[in-house]
């Protein structure tokens, strides 16, 4: 049986007053009442808050980004392993966001991944299509070559140390979430991706859904079988509705 994981993509949000008050009201929340694996990505200069208040609790904190090199030249950017001292265990890598708004082409994104296994931290590789892309049924080519990408450059191994998540660029921040079955139909067509390099590896591979994910609709999509949690945005920073959805994911 796969773990469920729900992970919180804070973005560029947040204050030290704000962020205490979330983790604060998260670890009261939360409790032991739950069964998924949970994770909150900050930005990289609240990350030692993250660990100071997180340190010894059942949730776990990461970053957004890494570099694609281990140290050098390249100013305003941060190693994994850098991440990896101040206690990260997650790093999501290739949202699309930053493939859009920051150049990051399928290249570059297999190559932050290996940066990131590397320090051994798991990496949250993205994937997803535009809307022009759904609409014109190229969605499974565009996540096919997301995919390879990571595959030539890392090999299948990779996908034995990273979780996947699924994150129709559409349903991204719009409200405007896949249905349970548009989701589970692409995290079936991930899998069998996967699979046709190893299935074991396949079957092990956590999926996690992004794009639009609320209280309302987290059970649903959740309960999908390949669907094994979440990567949640604008949700992750309102204590009761991140709870709730982590809550779901039992
Ligand atoms: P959203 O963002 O939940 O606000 O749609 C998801 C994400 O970008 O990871």
């Amino acid at each position: 049986m796969r773990r469920k994981f729900v992970a919180g993509n804070w973005k560029m949000h947040g204050s030290l007053a704000a962020n205490e008050a979330l983790l604060r009201a998260l670890l009261a929340g939360l409790g032991n009442g739950y069964a998924a694996e949970v994770c909150v990505c900050a930005p990289f200069p609240y990350l030692a808050q993250c660990a100071s208040l997180l340190a010894g609790s059942r949730i776990a904190w990461g970053a957004q980004n890494a570099s694609q090199h281990d140290h050098g030249a390249y100013t305003g950017e941060v190693s994994a392993a850098m991440l990896r001292e101040f206690g990260c265990r997650h790093v999501i890598v290739g949202h699309s966001e930053r493939r859009a708004l920051y150049g990051e082409t399928d290249g570059l994104v297999a190559e932050k991944v290996s940066a990131v296994l590397a320090q051994s931290l798991v990496p949250i590789l993205c994937v997803g299509e535009r809307l022009e892309e759904r609409e014109s049924g190229v969605a499974e080519q565009v996540i096919g070559h997301q995919l390879d990408a990571v595959l030539s450059h890392c090999g299948i191994g990779a996908f034995a140390g990273l979780v996947v998540a699924y994150e129709p660029v559409w349903a991204i921040g719009t409200g405007r979430t896949a249905t349970p079955e548009q989701a589970q139909a692409v995290h079936a067509f991930i899998r069998g991706r996967i699979a046709a390099h190893d299935a074991a590896i396949a079957q092990a591979l956590v999926i996690q859904y992004g794009g639009s994910v609320k209280p309302g609709n987290a059970a649903q999509l959740f309960a999908q079988p390949d669907i094994d949690g979440g990567l949640i945005g604008g949700a992750s920073l309102v204590a009761e509705d991140f709870i709730e959805i982590v809550r779901a994911a039992a």
